[in-house]
């Protein structure tokens, strides 16, 4: 493992991700997985794993896959759920100096949700793809789906919008922000910054339909996925009126009339490179 893994706080369950608030991340890949197209005899590096269970769908089509994410807590359960896959502990930020896996072996890199989380910081961006570049074979592919420009947008503003009411500098909340949404140009460049060459790519508004379970929805959603945020609040109470505050905010443009079900607009950046 990286070690400059240990600047940040594990904000991931395992429990709350896969069962009550975002069990749809995993369920929507029919697309991305069409593209990674796996293969008998593929050996793929699935870099932002999670808890495992989309990298557990794709075990059994091919020769070997390995899962490598920053969370020890979707690490452990991961090793618990699904004890004969490979997943490690790895802060992809840094994963071209893991030298056990950027040695040209696998055929296929792939990546589901997670790139707008290890690409957020500037300063190691060209270091995470160039880690995804080294662990491929000449000729291996790079496959990701991750949020695209405007995704979630307008939970990320009344995230901000909440957290400036309650005395936060804008540009402080801004910052606090843990993702990178790239237009497709912006991934574009950044990929072949490192030596890929862009084979396809596409941006897609997905309205995506939330869980209806009582610890998720939009407010499970926003305590998970918005907890750095939240983190710049200095007391629980303030934290849970925050939460209060964005869900009905988003009350007003996230519910479906027809049927009532609370909807996300995600916008998917989904693409294919390849190491010449
Ligand atoms: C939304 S989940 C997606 C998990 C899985 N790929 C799936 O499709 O269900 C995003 C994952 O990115 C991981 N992640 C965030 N930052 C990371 C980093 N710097 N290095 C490795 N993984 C990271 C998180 O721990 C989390 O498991």
């Amino acid at each position: 493992m990286a070690s400059e893994s240990s600047d940040k706080k594990d904000i991931w369950s395992a429990d709350a991700y896969r069962t009550t608030v975002a069990p749809f991340v995993a369920a929507l890949t029919s697309k991305v997985v069409g593209w990674l197209d796996p293969q008998p005899q593929d050996e793929i590096l699935d870099v932002g794993c999670g808890e495992g269970v989309l990298t557990a769908r794709l075990a059994p089509h091919v020769t070997r896959i390995v899962g490598v994410d920053g969370s020890p807590n979707m690490i452990e359960s991961f090793n618990k759920t699904f004890p004969d896959i490979d997943a490690r502990v790895v802060d992809c930020r840094y994963l071209d100096k893991d030298a056990s896996l950027c040695q040209a072996s696998f055929s296929k890199v792939f990546s589901n949700a997670a790139l707008h989380w290890i690409l957020r910081d500037e300063a190691t961006r060209a270091n995470a793809i160039k880690g995804c570049y080294d662990a491929l074979k000449p000729g291996g592919l790079f496959v990701s789906e991750s949020g695209g420009l405007g995704n979630v947008a307008e939970v990320h503003a009344a995230i901000i919008g909440s957290l400036v009411h309650r005395g936060i500098p804008v540009d402080v909340a801004r910052n606090a922000s843990p993702w990178w949404f790239p237009s497709l140009e912006a991934m574009k460049a950044l990929v072949e910054g490192q030596g890929f060459r862009w084979i396809k790519g596409e941006i897609e508004l997905r309205q995506t339909v939330l869980t209806d379970h009582q610890g998720g929805g939009i407010e499970g959603w926003v305590r998970l996925f918005g907890a750095d945020f939240l983190a710049l609040l200095p007391s629980d109470d303030e934290r849970e009126a925050a939460v209060k505050e964005v869900v009905e905010i988003l009350e007003g443009v996230g519910r479906r009339q027809h049927d009532g079900a609370f909807t996300v607009n995600y916008i998917r950046l989904r693409f294919v490179a390849q190491k010449d």
